[in-house]
């Protein structure tokens, strides 16, 4: 194990963000959870992409579009096994958001119906609760949650017992959570929601960025992930399914591409992956998170994941000598991903966010697009301190730093 001392990956200089001054001001950047900088490398090949390569997918006989074509599958190739994931059931979507909603349409829609349950947790993103709240809306099924407990973590025991009522469809959970940080066992739920005879979907927004994951072993059958908050560009995420599924399901949005043939009246669907991703995709963002994966890829998520643990651990120790300080979540570096979101007596959050700013620190304030999960807190919002591959124990230090300044402009 790393101290935090060891505990660079020495690539700040890949991400050109940090040449940026703000004023005489470095930029100490402390919001990777909301969307992380990107190296060089993707920036130059969606650059490249652009420059030298563009055309439309699919559809061109010339020399150009063949080069297009080839770079849109090579990306689908990468992405896939960075992930353990089957380039055929890797689907190319906007973001997580639309991800997630694709499977609450195209399979939500035709499995779920009344006297069904759908059941999600407490610590969900709006992304993974509020399409799951109106498919039950819909279709007159009861959406039910799992509780946080005063750690933020789930218990397996309310989990059988949910399962147990024999009703629940589908189980969609977070496999780290963007508020609390912590990190969900999502091979022991899939496998037990599949037991139970129940569909799972796990929101990977967080943990692709900072955990070596297998799709493949997680054993879940939907795996949502975005690609902006892994070093990617916005404008493309992803979503594994099942192959079984994914063939079984109608199409989430239709036009052109997802084809098989049309005629006057009637229609096929394209192949897997194709039947998902209705009209232009994203080409170039998708050759960006090519280039994302294999930044990731070389630097060894097992490094990035021992880094960040380090980095989070001691932000662990830090916050806490700030007066009136409270950080929610798994107290155990080890249980939970690279982010601390934190409460301070006296000072709301967003003006906590101000003065870290005041200190040239960038970290983010509010619900968190988690309002259910702020209620069971019992606050308005909190302040997050989030860590990338970029970040170094200086840049805690500096929010420790800012923060105590804070207080003194406050009285307090
Ligand atoms: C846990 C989690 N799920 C889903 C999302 C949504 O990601 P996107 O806005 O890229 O769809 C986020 C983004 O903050 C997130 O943190």
């Amino acid at each position: 194990m790393q101290s935090v001392a060891e505990s660079t990956l020495g690539v700040r200089a890949d991400f050109p963000i940090f040449a940026r001054r703000f004023g005489a001001r470095e930029l100490i950047y402390l919001d990777s959870s909301a969307t992380s900088q990107k190296p060089r490398s993707v920036i130059d090949a969606q650059a490249e992409h652009l420059r030298l390569h563009n055309a439309n997918v699919h559809r061109g006989v010339y020399a150009l579009a063949q080069e297009a074509d080839a770079a849109y599958a090579a990306a689908r190739e990468h992405v896939a096994a960075f992930v353990g994931g089957e380039a055929r059931t890797t689907i190319f979507t906007k973001n997580a958001t639309e991800a997630i909603n694709l499977v609450a349409y195209s399979w939500g829609r035709a499995n779920v119906g009344a006297g069904d349950a759908v059941l999600i947790t407490q610590m969900e993103h709006h992304a993974n609760l509020v399409p799951w709240q109106m498919l039950c809306r819909e279709r007159g099924a009861e959406l039910r949650y799992l509780e946080v407990d005063e750690h933020g973590e789930l218990s397996l025991e309310q989990l059988d017992a949910e399962l147990a009522r024999g009703d629940v469809r589908l189980l969609a959970f977070a496999h780290v959570s963007n508020v609390l940080g912590t990190i969900n066992p999502v091979a022991e739920m899939a496998a037990r929601a599949r037991a139970a005879g129940a569909v799972s979907l796990v929101d990977g927004a967080q943990a692709v960025p900072q955990l070596p994951v297998d799709v493949a072993a997680l054993g879940a059958d939907f795996y949502a992930w975005t690609g902006h908050k892994a070093l990617g560009p916005t404008g493309v995420g992803v979503l594994h399914g099942r192959a079984e599924l994914l063939e079984a399901m109608e199409p989430f949005l239709t036009g052109g591409d997802m084809i098989g043939s049309v005629d006057l009246q009637s229609v096929t669907w394209n192949e897997l992956p194709y039947k998902f991703e209705a009209g232009t995709p994203p080409i170039a963002e998708i050759v960006g998170l090519g280039a994302a994966v294999d930044y990731l890829g070389a630097l060894g998520m097992q490094r990035v994941r021992e880094h960040e643990r380090a980095l989070t651990a001691y932000m662990l120790t830090r916050l806490p000598e700030v007066p009136g300080l409270r950080v929610v979540g798994p107290p155990d570096a080890e249980r939970r991903g690279a982010l601390a979101s934190f409460t301070i007596d006296g000072i709301h959050p967003h003006d906590v966010a101000e003065l870290a700013d005041r200190g040239g620190v960038c970290i983010r304030a509010g619900h968190h697009c988690a309002q259910p999960l702020m209620r069971c807190l019992g606050v308005a919002a909190t302040a997050r301190a989030s860590l990338g591959v970029y970040n170094e124990a200086s840049d805690v230090d500096a929010l420790v730093d800012a923060l105590q300044a804070g207080r003194e402009i406050f009285g307090l």
